[in-house]
């Protein structure tokens, strides 16, 4: 581990734990079995992380009745209000965000009091969004439940909500207190949820870590049948490695964009089947490979590389080509805001040199990308 992000191995109580190092807003993850069974431990771990004697925990209607049970019962004679939103990407909106601010008002919520995130990224971003901004900002802890959130979203600062122009259109950088990931919460989630998350864990492999994408490689039976060992360690590594890049650049000014590797793919086919009809992760999935293939062409990764990339993703359950999506390389060149009349245009890609390293390429052509897209429509 470099000196961004310490890594504790606290084994005897099935917790891992790391820090994302940034100055005195530096927070710890905890990766394990943070105390869902057993509401003594998780009440232990939380006590640290709340000053006043007032919590409220934002979750949604398909995980209050999983987990919102041993959350509150970790919380002790504290002030608990709960605010239970729809479940679904079309409530990260200002709409939620402004009744999570009159709820809290209501419950005469002061600036002292902390919110908890208790759900996937939709939950998260936007608890964190309101926790930005309630009274100039108050303290909050993500509690992430979804494979992706608790590898990704969760993990960073990054807080938003959509607006009817765009995903994410409005939000802040604001991090959390602290993030419990508890793996037992994932024996709940759907398949194709699961899976996605994988495509996210994947590509920390391919930009940072080597000898990380083997051992995904070596270990995808194991990753499949969700089990432990392999949760804890895949959660854990992604988290050293968001952590890392993260703590390097925070606010995305460079070196941070390189976690946007397969996106610029990935978010162009979401635009185009509509939201929803593919997982991000799923479209991620697709655009990884995607970007795999121009960096053969255009960064000099090796074809082998990409080729285990491609299959790695497809032994995870994941989706690798557009072909019987009805999408075609023109609607994917105008998507991604490159038309012909844009020659070598300032669209950046996330391009692969080698497993495990990569960077950001501002001169990619559009003849290059009609090649890569011809393999995939
Ligand atoms: P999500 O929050 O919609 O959760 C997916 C589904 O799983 C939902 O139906 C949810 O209710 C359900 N669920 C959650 N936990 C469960 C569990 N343990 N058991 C059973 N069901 C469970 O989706 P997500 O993939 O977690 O997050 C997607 C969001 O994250 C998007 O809004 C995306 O923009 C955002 N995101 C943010 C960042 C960031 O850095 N802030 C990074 C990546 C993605
Ligand atoms: N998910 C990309 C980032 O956090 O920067």
């Amino acid at each position: 581990m470099s000196n961004t992000a310490g890594s504790t191995d606290t084994t005897s109580l099935n917790v891992e734990s790391l820090t994302v190092s940034l100055g005195e807003r530096s927070y710890p993850i905890f990766v394990g079995d943070v105390g869902f069974s057993d509401p003594a431990k998780l009440a232990e771990g939380l006590a640290p992380y709340l000053k006043g004697n007032q919590v409220a925990i934002i979750t949604n209607e398909t995980i209050a009745p999983l987990y919102l049970q041993q959350v509150q019962s970790a919380l002790g004679n504290r002030q608990v209000d709960v605010f239970q939103m729809p479940d679904g990407e079309s409530y990260k909106s200002l709409d939620t965000y402004t009744q999570v601010m009159d709820f809290l008002l209501e419950k005469k919520h002061n600036r002292s009091t902390c919110l908890i995130a208790l759900g996937g990224g939709v939950v998260g971003d936007l608890c964190g969004f309101v926790a930005a901004t309630f009274q100039r900002g108050v303290d909050f802890i993500q509690i992430p439940t979804t494979l992706l959130s608790q590898v990704d979203s969760s993990v960073g600062g990054k807080t938003a909500v959509n607006h009817p122009a765009g995903k994410n259109m409005i939000g802040a950088f604001y991090q959390p207190l602290a993030v419990f990931a508890d793996i037992s919460v994932l024996e709940t989630l759907p398949d194709r949820e699961y899976a996605a998350g994988l495509a996210e864990v994947v590509k920390y492999g391919i930009i940072y870590d080597a000898d990380f994408f083997a051992w995904l490689e070596a270990n995808a039976p194991a990753l499949v049948q969700r089990e432990k060992y392999a949760l804890t360690h895949i959660i854990t590594r992604s988290c050293e490695v968001k952590a890392a890049v993260v703590s390097e650049d925070e606010r995305e000014g460079g070196r941070r964009a390189i976690l946007n590797y397969g996106h610029t793919f990935g978010h162009a086919i979401e635009k185009l089947l509509g939201y929803g009809r593919l997982l991000h992760g799923e479209a991620v999935s697709i655009g990884m490979v995607m970007a795999a293939r121009l960096s053969v062409e255009f960064s000099g990764l090796a074809l082998a590389d990409s080729q285990r990339i491609e299959k790695l993703l497809q032994q995870l359950n994941l989706p690798v080509t557009l072909k019987g999506l009805e999408l075609n390389a023109e609607a994917m060149i105008d998507a991604m805001g490159m038309d012909k009349k844009v020659v070598d245009g300032e669209l950046r890609f996330v391009v692969a040199d080698q497993m495990g390293s990569v960077r950001v390429a501002s001169h990619v052509s559009v003849s290059a990308l009609e090649k890569t897209l011809a393999e995939f429509c």
